[in-house]
Formats: structure tokens, sequence, C-alpha cells
């Protein structure tokens, strides 16, 4: 089943509040070239792009939904599933990795109870294995959405997963 049948089915239990597309949509209707800024809009509004949503977009800029989905599944910087309000990201590149950061996303894995480019079901944490992220002289490296935490140990797994549970679910938006 493709991601984006799973997606629709997903959602058919989730109601959606389409004002926040509605106004990104406003904002740029007459602009040329506009499919971007709006995907890019929307994303921001909701953490991911509801499939009702890029329908909507499809019918008000009055393109196919397959070019939609088409530019959505093309470009890494979308996403169709929702997201978590924590994105932690580990560095396996070169560096991180002599460093022992395979021992840092098991841990993560293990803690978490879900894998790599996984959310949870509460929607609290993604967790994402990436390249280099250009600080490798504090390998292995972690990130939960902008902040860096560096040498990374099992117990500072621990303590970062500790301090964000205590963290509430809503960015106060
Ligand atoms: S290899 Fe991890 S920050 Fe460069």
């Amino acid at each position: 089943m493709s991601e984006a049948v799973e997606q629709r089915e997903e959602e058919q239990t989730e109601e959606i509040d389409l004002e926040p597309a509605n106004r990104v949509i406003d904002k740029f209707i007459d602009m040329p070239g506009n499919l971007m800024p709006v995907l890019q809009g929307v994303q921001d509004e909701y953490g991911y792009i509801p499939r009702i949503a890029a329908d909507l977009i499809a019918e008000r800029l009055n393109v196919y939904p397959s070019q939609i989905y088409g530019v959505l599944t093309f470009y890494a910087q979308f996403h169709l599933k929702p997201r978590g309000r924590f994105i932690i990201r580990v560095c396996v590149g070169t560096a991180c990795h002599v460093q022992g950061a395979t021992r840092i996303v098991e841990t993560f894995y293990d803690k978490l109870g879900i894998g790599h480019a996984e959310t949870t079901p509460d929607l609290r944490y993604t967790f994402e294995k990436v390249a280099c992220l250009g600080a490798c002289g504090m390998a292995p490296l972690a990130m939960v959405n902008d902040a860096t935490y560096g040498s990374m140990t099992v117990q500072k797994v621990e303590e970062i997963i500790n301090d964000y549970n205590q963290r509430p679910l809503k960015s106060g938006k």
C-alpha cells in the first residue's frame, strides 16, 4: 500500500481545520509559480501536508492532485505523515560513527520504541538518522529540534528523553 493511500485511511477519522491552509493559499493565489510557497506554508502550519489540504490546494490552484503528490514525494522536505513535536536527529556521519553513534541510535530506538523516520503514536517524537551535521568536533552528535547535544553518551540519551518528556506537546503557536 502506498504512503499516500495509508495516509488517506489514517485521516478519515481525523478532523482537519482547513482555515490555515486557505489562509496560506489566499496569500499566494495570484503569484506565478505559487505551488512551492503554498506547500511550504501549509506544511509550516500543520507540520506536514494533510491529504485533505493537498486536495484543497489542487482545487484552488487548479492543478492536478497527481502533480501535487509528485512534488510532495520528490522533495524530501515535505512530509505526508504527521511529525513529532520534537524531531530527534542523530548524526551517523564518519566522525560520529567512529565515536559510537550506533550505540546512541540504538539507545534512542530502545527508549522511544520507534526506528528511523518513525514517529511515536502520541506525536511527541520523530527520530531520524542523518548525515554529517557539520560539528564533527562534538561527535557523537544529536539534535532535538534546533538544540545541539555533543559528546553523546547512553546516559545523555536518557537525560534528553526525561527532559523532553516533561515538555508540553503544544508549541504554543
Ligand atoms: S560526522 Fe557527525 S557532525 Fe560530522
